[in-house]
């Protein structure tokens, strides 16, 4: 890391600009006392110690004030040198290590097969008779093992699948649709959707198709079909409600050869968004959709989806279908995300599932029980901060979504910014050579190259929901205060 990609290092270098030569001069004799002394240390170890014994710890700023080599490197011009001491002080006494290893004692979950092949958190599916399990599928027997509800049908149906009223019923882990449950079971994966499938052409008269086996439901899907008929929009209907085509057919596609796909869910909850919707874009036909209130969220591309909220929208919905339908390159438009790619939004979304949710029930277990144990006194003791030179250099430990360890990344008190953590978050993970999660599961034309690039990072322990859609550190001077106020901060990032 160059000083130099630090903003507030350059302009306090241009306030004592007048001082530079000096300063040049300070600097290069400190480098080679510095140099000199590293080069007389035959062996790592001896630099560990002699770096060590330069610390003076004092407390400042809640964290441990350290006086790097200050006898004889003056002035601000010896940052860099004291950072790198710094950084290194902290790696090593923050290193506290957890009384749970995972290595020994992997994760254990009672009640169900393990489905994943590998976890970055090791962990194990099934019974043990002389270990306690961590969680337990279903109501757990022993008061004290977390019980795990897992289901993908919506709470409108069966009401505990609401994660407030699983919590009420005593479920300690709700694995549900809803994108707010602890460890969410989506509909999509890229696995299971080829949603960059070439678009077909559109051979069909009738303008919509619809697969819906159930008229009853717990919305108005029937009278939206009905009002889109009484509208003037020819629909195929394949499913048992107001069939008039033989449903004997590859639902894909036939989907593909019409504009559009009226995907309307069975009730119009948050975040339960089933494969009627992502079927719809894989056949690169127009998704019009009654159901999640928030599906707009869903969408590959903004403006690439109908969404009838309420019946009264239904009129000027098939008159957007109308003119779109009689418009090509309108039409076009709003599936052009089919030949450019998603938004990162989508991709972020998506991408989720990239580690299977068995794994990711595992990592938020594992999560859970070293965060207890971060509530002991020798968590609670580690510096987490290091100051020299009137500079404070602060320790965060990040990770990927979907990982379980975490690296360490540093920020300097004169930036503690969003662009520069996202800088240092680039850096870290850069020469680690990283592969993000979602690299082998993405379709190929979504992969990119070896870049990274951060969506979004956040605190480890939000919700999906906050971390994809809701939380952001409002500003820098938010960021800095979340930084000074939880020392050794977990922070966990989503590249795109
Ligand atoms: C540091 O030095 C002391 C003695 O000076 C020695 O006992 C100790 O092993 C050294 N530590 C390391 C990490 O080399
Ligand atoms: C649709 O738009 C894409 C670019 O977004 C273009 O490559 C393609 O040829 C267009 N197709 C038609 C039928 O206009």
């Amino acid at each position: 890391m160059k000083s130099s990609s630090w903003p507030h290092a350059n302009q306090r270098r241009k306030k004592w600009s007048f001082l530079l030569p000096l300063a040049v001069a300070m600097v290069f004799c400190a480098e080679i006392l510095f140099m000199n002394r590293l080069d007389m240390a035959k062996n790592a170890d001896v630099v560990e110690n002699w770096t060590t014994s330069f610390f003076r710890p004092s407390s400042v700023d809640g964290g441990i004030a350290v006086d790097v080599a200050s006898d004889f490197v003056g002035g601000d011009s010896s940052g860099e040198v004291d950072t790198r001491a710094c950084e290194k002080w902290l790696e090593r006494e923050d290193a506290v290590s957890y009384a749970r290893d995972f290595d020994k004692e992997p994760v254990l979950v009672t009640g169900k097969q393990k489905d994943f092949s590998s976890c970055s958190v090791p962990c194990e599916f099934g019974y043990s008779a002389n270990r306690k399990a961590d969680a337990t599928f279903g109501y757990g027997q022993e008061g004290s093992t977390p019980s795990i509800l897992r289901s993908m049908e919506s709470s409108h149906y069966y009401s505990e699948n609401d994660p407030d009223v699983a919590r009420r019923k005593g479920f300690g882990v709700v694995m549900t649709t809803s994108l707010s449950s602890d460890v969410p079971v989506g509909y999509f994966s890229w696995a299971e959707y080829d949603i960059m499938a070439p678009i077909q052409p559109k051979t069909e008269k009738a303008l919509a198709a619809a697969f819906i086996s159930n008229c009853g439901a717990r919305n108005f899907r029937l009278q939206s079909l009905e009002k889109l008929e009484q509208s003037g929009i020819s629909i195929d209907s394949y499913g048992g409600c107001h069939n008039n085509r033989n449903g004997n057919v590859d639902k894909v596609e036939t989907l593909k050869r019409y504009k559009f796909s009226l995907a309307f869910e069975n009730s119009n909850e948050e975040d339960y968004v089933t494969e009627k919707f992502f079927q719809s874009l894989v056949a690169g036909t127009i998704p019009v959709v009654v159901g999640a209130p928030n599906i707009l969220e869903f969408s590959p591309y903004p403006g690439s989806v109908l969404h009838i909220k309420e019946l009264t929208d239904v009129e000027s919905i098939a008159a957007t279908m109308k003119h779109l339908a009689s418009n090509p390159d309108a039409f076009n438009q709003t599936l052009r995300w089919k030949y450019e790619g998603p938004s990162d939004s989508f991709k972020a979304l998506i991408d989720m599932a990239a580690v299977h949710s068995s794994c990711r029930l595992c990592i938020f277990l594992a999560t859970n029980i070293h965060k207890k144990e971060e509530a002991n006194e020798k968590f609670q003791k580690r510096p987490c901060s290091c100051t020299s030179n009137h500079e404070t250099t602060y320790h965060l430990f990040v990770r990927e979504r979907g990982r379980f360890k975490t690296e360490s990344v540093f920020l300097r008190s004169g930036s503690l910014t969003m662009k520069a953590l996202e800088l240092a978050v680039l850096e870290k993970f850069k020469s680690l050579n990283h592969v993000p999660v979602w690299k082998n599961e993405r379709p190929l034309s979504l992969r990119g190259g070896d870049e990274l690039k951060v969506y979004k990072i956040y605190p480890v322990g939000l919700t999906q929901r906050q971390a994809l859609y809701n939380f952001r550190f409002k500003d820098d001077l938010e960021l800095e205060k979340y930084i000074k106020e939880n020392p050794c901060a977990k922070l966990e990032v989503i590249f795109v």
